[in-house]
């Protein structure tokens, strides 16, 4: 069999690759539980690149100034909540252009149709409808599955949404090893398990989201704001605290974050609470979110208050990531006959 010429070394930690958008101008709880804390856990077992991923935000209309605030804020509160950037290689995208180079090389390799089966492009495009939606919102796949193959990561770890990407992903890996030469990982998605997934306490039907503000957790919100918006989280009549999230959403809902966050299972919570008014569940989960979103709100503070600083650790993350980054690039270049520029 052919080496990847990118390959690791053997015995190398697998890579991870992960990206989040810089669209909001703080993370909200279901980011936290759903992704960033499974960020921070696999620095021990993998060699990881996490990225903030401004490419992707431009795919739907967005103001400079404010693309420019949510980048800075969001990387920072991803360090703030424990990526580490001496063991992680976190970086901004558009600081490694080799993104939207082989994001083109892949673009030119997916059929129109293929591209078309994506579901999210007309859930993203909203209201406005698919025809007024950018053609990079369209495409916004390929960029993404570009993001993971730069790294020759073997996972992926993304939220349940993600799982189509991910399929397009090494379709596209593999299309490109056979047509050309063996040149990218097939990339596994690592859906997470046992993530919690957050839902909106205003209405938990639905999953936690910055486009309803109301019953989304902000992590830099006041802990007082925090605080008001889980104790008015809607509940039930029943007035009994089981885990039960087909009939009592909301009531499971707290359960479940406040088992993420204290590490106590769910049915153990569940027995502790018996006899219980939903007002003391209420108060615990308060609790146990304001004891998380303070320290990460300062730290996230610290960091921004010292851009030169901040500044610095981009660049570093960058030069990581571009490392690896260009001699992928290279090799893909290099595979479809691109004749290398004379030095
Ligand atoms: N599409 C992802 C989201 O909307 C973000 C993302 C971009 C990503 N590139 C990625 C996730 C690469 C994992 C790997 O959440």
């Amino acid at each position: 069999m052919t080496e990847h010429a990118t390959a690791q070394p053997a015995g190398a930690r697998p890579r991870v690759l992960s990206g989040i958008q810089p669209t909001a101008d703080s993370f909200h709880l279901g980011n936290y539980l759903g992704a960033l804390r499974n960020w921070v856990a696999m620095q021990d077992d993998y060699e990881t690149f996490y990225t903030i991923v401004d490419l992707h935000a431009i795919t739907v209309p967005q103001d400079p100034a404010v693309l420019r605030a949510n980048t800075r804020v969001s990387f920072a509160q991803t360090i703030a909540a424990g990526v580490d950037p001496q063991r992680s290689a976190v970086f901004v995208q558009s600081h490694v252009p080799e993104h939207a180079q082989l994001g083109w090389v892949l673009m030119c390799l997916t059929g129109f149709g293929e591209a078309s089966r994506m579901t999210q492009f007309k859930d993203k495009a909203g209201k406005q409808g698919t025809s007024a939606a950018s053609v990079g919102l369209f495409t916004y796949p390929i960029l993404q599955a570009a993001d993971i193959l730069l790294y020759q990561a073997a996972e992926v770890p993304v939220g349940e949404d993600q799982r189509q990407h991910l399929e397009l992903t090494r379709d596209l890996a593999q299309r490109f090893n056979s047509r050309f030469s063996e040149t990218f990982v097939v990339p596994k998605a690592h859906v997470l398990k046992g993530a919690a997934k957050v839902l909106d306490f205003a209405d938990p039907t639905a999953k936690m989201s910055k486009s309803s503000p109301g019953g989304c957790i902000f992590l830099l919100e006041e802990p007082k704001r925090i605080s008001k918006k889980i104790k008015s989280a809607v509940t039930d009549s029943e007035a009994a605290i089981r885990f039960d999230p087909e009939n009592q959403p909301g009531v499971s809902n707290l359960l479940e974050v406040l088992s993420a966050l204290s590490g106590t299972p769910v049915p153990e919570l569940v027995a502790g609470y018996e006899g219980v008014l939903y007002g003391t569940l209420k108060g615990d989960v308060a609790d146990a979110v304001v004891a998380l979103a303070e320290p990460f709100a300062a730290r996230t503070q610290e960091l921004l208050d010292d851009p030169a600083e901040l500044d610095r650790i981009m660049a570093s993350g960058a030069q990581r990531a571009r490392e690896v980054a260009a001699r992928t690039l290279a090799d893909v270049y290099e595979a479809i006959g691109f004749v290398p520029p004379a030095r």
